[in-house]
């Protein structure tokens, strides 16, 4: 199986190392065979190549079974004509990737990771499914010295299809859809409404209910157990999952997966580059592990191992062996060879496991 890497700019490359080398445990001790293939993306590779998605990235992403992501762009491109954001939104778009799967969740024992009061984070697990190719991030642009605009459309068939990755997405969570639009005052948010109703008659197992964009902001910080599955186009998501984060403790913590139909998926931790902190061994690793998790359960199917490298996370969670910015003093590659470590001891458990069951059956 071939994993297309993209480090990309800032912490990218930190974040990614320690999520490479998880999943090069995890193919050693599991027989799985995976072969990595790094590329360049972002402003790095606009400094190499030209351009921050190259041909050359293109054509390996296609070819891959999935793709791990770091983070890119970074003050070093923030006046250049060309960003590193456009590499990303490019990948998205040359993939069709339009649904982006962003989960959040309070660890039971683990509220005080939460700036939120604990009774008020305990228990949250919220699945944001943000539209990914469409609304005004990829609408005409036009830009003057004294005007500019963003076109913001959605077409009836790309709120359906993504509406349909979550009202089954939360099939296996606790059935419930909050779709979150603008629809007092956007045409855009009425057809979105319009849509997702049309789409959860199709679902009749699944309560549906509806939040203005600016009362679910709220909600989420107030309420977050309100929320299961929360549903919304582009750039409502871009904001509402980086909120989102506070519920869980630190934006280091969040991973997404973006999918299509079909083809590689592309796996990422939600936070960016992190100047602040990039070259530094300071960042949080575990939004980059949580996504490679992701990829081994979305993007291959493998939903042991996924699951085996969860449970190791959650453990580190549970330790003292912590980065910066969940009130540790551990750095990035501490913090990531201590997930290796609590991975490595239960894969030994479940070979024991197996190698027990296997004398027990031949005695
Ligand atoms: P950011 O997510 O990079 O950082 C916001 C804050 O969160 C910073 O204080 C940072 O130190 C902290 N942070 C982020 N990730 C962390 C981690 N893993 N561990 C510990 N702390 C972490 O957002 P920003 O500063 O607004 O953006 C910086 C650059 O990243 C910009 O160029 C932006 O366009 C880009 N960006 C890229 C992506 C992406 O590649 N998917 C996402 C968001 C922003
Ligand atoms: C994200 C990022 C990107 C987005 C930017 C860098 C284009 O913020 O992945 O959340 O807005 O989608
Ligand atoms: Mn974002």
């Amino acid at each position: 199986m071939k994993i297309v890497l993209l480090p990309g700019d800032g912490i990218g490359p930190e974040v990614t190392q320690q999520a490479r080398l998880c999943l090069e445990l995890l193919s050693d001790r599991c027989g799985l065979n995976f072969v990595f293939e790094e590329r360049s993306i972002g402003g790095i590779a606009i400094d190499r190549h030209g351009k921050p998605l190259p041909q050359a990235t293109i054509g390996a992403c296609v070819e891959a079974d999935a793709i791990l992501l770091g983070a890119v762009g970074g003050p070093a491109w923030d006046s250049a004509k060309l960003r590193p954001e456009m590499g990303l939104l490019e990948l998205r778009a040359v993939l069709g990737l339009y649904a982006n799967l962003r989960p959040a969740r309070v660890i039971k024992g683990l509220e005080h990771l939460s700036p939120l009061r604990p009774e008020i984070a305990e228990g949250a697990d919220v699945l944001v499914v943000r539209e990914l190719t469409g609304g005004s991030y990829f609408g005409e642009k036009k830009l003057s010295d004294c005007v500019a605009s963003d076109l913001c459309t959605y077409t009836r068939a790309e709120v359906e299809r993504v509406a349909h990755v979550a009202f089954k997405a939360a099939r296996g969570r606790s059935k419930r859809v909050t779709s979150v639009d603008k629809a007092n005052v956007l045409a855009t948010s009425k057809l979105w409404r319009r849509t997702v109703e049309d789409v959860a008659r199709g679902y009749p197992d699944v309560a549906l209910d509806h939040m203005y964009v600016d009362s679910a902001a709220m909600a989420l910080v107030m309420h977050p157990r309100r929320f299961d599955v929360l549903l919304t186009e582009n750039m409502f998501g871009d904001i509402l999952s980086d909120e989102m984060s506070v519920i869980a403790g630190s934006i280091g913590l969040l991973a997404s997966a973006s999918i299509g139909d079909g083809g590689p998926g592309v796996f990422e931790p939600i936070h960016g580059s992190a100047p602040d902190i990039a070259g530094k061994d300071l960042a949080n690793p575990c939004g980059a592990i949580a996504s490679a998790a992701m990829l081994l359960e979305d993007g291959l199917g493998l939903t042991g191992e996924a699951a085996i490298l969860r449970a190791a996370l959650d453990d580190a969670l549970r330790g003292t062996v912590l980065t910066a910015d969940l009130g540790g003093d551990a750095s990035c590659s501490a913090m990531g060879a201590e997930i290796r470590r609590l991975l490595d001891a239960r894969l030994a458990a479940r070979d024991a496991h197996v190698d027990l069951m296997s004398s027990n059956r031949g005695f």
